[in-house]
C-alpha cells in the first residue's frame, strides 16, 4: 500500500503516541549495554558532536552523552521526545537537547556533526534512502554514519512474509531490510563501511503484540503466521518455545558504521 509523505508520518505520529510509554519502560529498549556497545562500534571521540536520528524516549543519545561533547536527538513524534526530556532531567544529563524534526528534512546545517547515527527506525521510514542521505548531508567530511536495525531474509518472498507478520503488528513498519540491501544504501551513500556487527534480541510473542496494543483478532492471524513461519522455516526467522513455553523469536539486527569521504579526496 502507497501512502503519501504526510499520510505516513501522521501513522508514525498516531503509533508512536500510543507505543511511548511500554516502548520507553521495555527493559531491552532500556538496557544500557546495548546501548553501550552502539556506541563502543561507533567509537566516538571525547569533542564528537552527535545526532541520533529518531531518538524515541532517547536512550542512545543518552549514552552518547557521556562519551562526547555534545548530543542532538531529533524525532517526529512528541510523546517519545517528552520521555527523552525527562529521561534526561531524571540523569541530570547537560549536553543533550530533543528537538522535533522529520529525518526525512533535517532543519540542520549542512557537514554540522562528526556522529550521525539511528537505531530501530529504518524499518519505519517510507525513505530510508532519503533519510540516509539526509544523515550524509548533516555529517562533516570524514565523520561518521551508524544505523542499527532488525533486518531481513535476502530472499525477497522471506523477507516478505516476514515483513508483513511484522507490518500487521504494526502498521508503521514499512519494511526491514536484508544485510545486502543495507549495505547497498551505504554504497549508493558513497560511504565507506568501517565496522559491520551482529545483535539478537529474543521477543517474547505476547509481550510483543501487547507494547502495540494488537487487537485481539490480527494477534490471532500473527501467531498464526508466525507458527506456520516455524513449522515450515518461511521467513528464516529464528523461532522457538522457550522454557516456560512462550512463543519467540529472535529480531536478527546489524549495525553497519561507515564514514563519509573527506573533503578534497578522490578515487585514482
Ligand atoms: C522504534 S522507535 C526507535 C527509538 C530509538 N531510536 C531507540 O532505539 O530506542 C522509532 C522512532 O522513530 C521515529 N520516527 C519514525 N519516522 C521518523 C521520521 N521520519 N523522522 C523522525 N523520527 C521518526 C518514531 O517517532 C519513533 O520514536
Amino acid at each position: 500500500m502507497t501512502r503519501s509523505p504526510i499520510e505516513h508520518a501522521k501513522l508514525i505520529q498516531r503509533e508512536f503516541t500510543k507505543q511511548a510509554t511500554a516502548y520507553a519502560a521495555n527493559p531491552t529498549i532500556i538496557d544500557s549495554d546495548w546501548a553501550g556497545r552502539l556506541v563502543q562500534a561507533v567509537q566516538p571521540t571525547p569533542d564528537s558532536r552527535v545526532l541520533d536520528i529518531a531518538t524515541g524516549p532517547g536512550y542512545v543519545a543518552l549514552a552518547f552523552a557521556t562519551m562526547v561533547r555534545e548530543v542532538v536527538g531529533v524525532d517526529l513524534t512528541d510523546a517519545p521526545l517528552g520521555i527523552a526530556r525527562k529521561n534526561q532531567a531524571e540523569r541530570g544529563v547537560k549536553n543533550v537537547s530533543f528537538e522535533s524534526a522529520d529525518a526525512r528534512q533535517l532543519p540542520l546545517k549542512d557537514g554540522s556533526f562528526d556522529i550521525v547515527v539511528c537505531r530501530l527506525a529504518l524499518h519505519h521510514f517510507d525513505s530510508p534512502q532519503q533519510v540516509l542521505s539526509e544523515m550524509v548531508r548533516v555529517c562533516r567530511p570524514g565523520g561518521k554514519i551508524a544505523v542499527q536495525d532488525m533486518i531481513a531474509s535476502e530472499q525477497a518472498d522471506r523477507a516478505d512474509y516476514y515483513n508483513h507478520w511484522e507490518r500487521l503488528r504494526d502498521a508503521s513498519h514499512t519494511k526491514a531490510l536484508s544485510v545486502g540491501q543495507l549495505v547497498a544504501l551505504y554504497g549508493e551513500a558513497q560511504l565507506e563501511i568501517e565496522n559491520l556487527r551482529w545483535e539478537q534480541r529474543v521477543q517474547d510473542v505476547e509481550l510483543w503484540m501487547r507494547n502495540t496494543e494488537t487487537p485481539y483478532d490480527t494477534a490471532r492471524r500473527i501467531r498464526h503466521l508466525i507458527q506456520q513461519d516455524a513449522a515450515q522455516e518461511i521467513s528464516g526467522t529464528p523461532i522457538f518455545h522457550d522454557d516456560e513455553g512462550r512463543l519467540c523469536f529472535i529480531h536478527r539486527m546489524v549495525t553497519v558504521v561507515g564514514r563519509r569521504k573527506a573533503a578534497g579526496s578522490s578515487v585514482r
